[in-house]
């Protein structure tokens, strides 16, 4: 069966030559209030959907909440309150987060919402009508916080979950199961096929390895819990809260927009942005339902690591969490986002610390960007009253090197790496520092038979660092639109196209402002 465009509206018109780019993070489950573990994943999200939009891009951002299962009911119970009323409650706040973070999702989802329930029923109803759902009996050792059956050589001595460390639960129940086996060798073929499907390549090849070696068919229902989406045909269970969670990525768009039709426009994905830790129900339940689904997979999983806190993945279920919020208050989030961009390479494990927060934003927020901007803006104002002639010309040399970095930035935002570029822009924000080391343009000033070379060196400065902002607004949205107002510059004017020498405007005068990245006392002892 088809689930593709039943009737609904012709497609909205997109930019004609625009590329389509659809982009998602996991839903997050309302058990628990957010930390800064889901606040990366919509960080790093919404810097790709970002940045793919100041290429022209036709984005489509989705992010939203897990709100059925038994770890939500659990959780509602503990609470004393119903299901639906704590993932109300929940549900709010990683909306609000995603506020706070600056996240520009086109949508947020709740698998709660009406829309969700029926495509997830129709979807089903498909699954059965092609015969890859079957009854069985089963029994196994389930890990509840993961919503999970593992294999016993899986577990530990005492059945501990390896990603958790909480013993998982012995269960039985007759079930409806997905027969994911009968897709195997599809599967396989579309890796083989795809090597850039799962990245990076140590995710992929761990993805592949469990195809290989043990790829069951999976039970994807439950028949003691209420808290779900019943089968259309067996109201008695409800749909496996991962079914019921992976699906998000395809009924947000059969309902997101009503009236168009997001699904032509949009599916499939252009990348799934997850954790390490849900990499199997991505990577390999994900794309079997997909297949019995007969819709398209999507292009690209990419799997970033664990945030560390002791050495250990900071979670909700053990209880190490890092709150954002108090960094957020004291330093903006702009800081934020731009220290889990830089400090944790996006694809592998990485440590949160206060102390390499704080050394990051002092030595290269305040000082090497905010800085330099800042000396920038009271050069062109003490030297050239504030405006630079129209006809100055800038230096070819730095016109090649702003391209190099602008190219290099590309680049490492075709591979996801968001680290790399952050780093690319860098060079740039090292290079023009060093520019006015050597230049001086205090000493330039004094000789009246230099005046062109200064000319010169501001235009340089003001123009690299345009390009500078416009390379890092992904990253730093609300610093980098600060900095194009202090440089004179539209600050909407944030297309990639633009990071080029001489597409500014030349002319107009610098608003010299407050520090970007102003100084913030350290803690007091307490
Ligand atoms: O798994 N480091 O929801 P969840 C980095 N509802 N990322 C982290 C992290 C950490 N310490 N902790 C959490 C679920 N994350 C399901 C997903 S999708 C169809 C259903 C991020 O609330 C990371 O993206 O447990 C991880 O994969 C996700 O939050 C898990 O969120
Ligand atoms: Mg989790």
């Amino acid at each position: 069966m088809d689930l593709r465009g039943e009737g609904r509206c012709l497609p909205y018109n997109a930019p004609p030559m625009a590329e389509r780019f659809y982009i998602t993070t996991p839903i997050y489950y309302v058990n628990a209030e957010p930390h800064i573990g889901h606040a990366y994943t919509t960080i790093m999200a919404d810097i790709l959907a970002r940045h793919h939009r100041q290429r022209g891009d036709d984005v489509f951002f989705l992010t939203g909440t897990d709100e059925h299962g038994a770890k939500i009911a659990r959780a509602a119970e503990a609470a004393g309150r119903s299901p639906k009323a704590h993932a109300d409650e929940l549900s709010a706040k990683f909306r609000d987060l995603g506020h706070v973070l600056g996240a520009t999702n086109d949508f947020f989802i709740r698998t709660t919402d009406e829309g969700h329930t029926t495509g997830v029923q129709r979807v089903c109803d498909a699954l059965l009508a092609n015969g890859d759902i079957y009854k069985a009996n089963y029994g196994g050792w389930y890990c509840t916080p993961c919503e999970l059956f593992y294999a016993e050589d899986e577990l530990g001595a005492g059945h501990e979950c390896p990603i958790h460390g909480t013993p998982a639960e012995w269960t039985e129940e007759e079930n409806w199961f997905f027969r994911l086996s009968v897709y195997r060798d599809a599967l396989l073929a579309h890796y083989d096929a795809h090597r850039d499907f799962v990245q990076p390549q140590t995710r992929y090849n761990e993805a592949r390895r469990i195809i290989e070696d043990r790829l069951e068919d999976f039970s994807i229902s439950r028949s003691r819990i209420t808290w779900g989406v019943p089968f259309s045909w067996d109201p008695e269970q409800v749909v496996y809260v991962w079914v019921d969670a992976l699906l998000n990525y395809w009924t947000a768009l059969t309902y997101a927009q009503p009236g168009q039709d997001l699904e032509a426009r949009y599916w499939p994905p252009t990348v799934h942005v997850l954790g390490k830790d849900i990499l199997k129900f991505h990577a390999v339940f994900w794309p079997g339902l997909l297949m019995a689904a007969g819709l398209e997979l999507p292009r690209k999983l990419f799997i970033h690591g664990f945030i560390l806190k002791g050495g250990e993945k900071m979670s909700k279920t053990t209880g190490n969490v890092v709150d954002p919020f108090p960094f957020i208050e004291r330093y903006g989030i702009d800081a934020l986002r731009y220290y889990l961009a830089r400090e944790i390479r996006f694809g592998e494990d990485g440590t949160f610390t206060q102390e390499g927060f704080e050394q990051r934003y002092a030595t290269e927020l305040a000082n090497e960007f905010g800085n330099l901007l800042n000396r920038t803006v009271a050069m062109v104002g003490r030297y050239r009253g504030g405006t630079l002639a129209p006809q100055t010309r800038a230096d070819p040399e730095l016109a090649s090197e702003v391209a190099a970095q602008v190219a290099a930035t590309r680049e490492a935002f075709d591979r996801f790496d968001i680290t790399r570029a952050v780093e690319a822009a860098w060079v740039l924000v090292r290079r023009l520092n060093q520019l006015v080391e050597q230049r001086a343009p205090w000493t330039l000033a004094k000789d009246p038979a230099q005046a062109d070379v200064l000319d010169r060196v501001l235009l340089g400065l003001l123009e690299g660092l345009r390009a500078v902002a416009i390379l890092l607004w992904p990253v730093m949205p609300t610093a980098c639109e600060r900095a194009l107002a202090q440089l004179g510059q539209p600050t909407r004017k944030v297309s990639l196209d633009r990071a080029v020498f001489g597409a500014g405007e030349v002319g107009v005068p610098v608003v010299p402002e407050a520090p970007l990245f102003p100084r913030v006392e350290p803690d007091e002892p307490e």
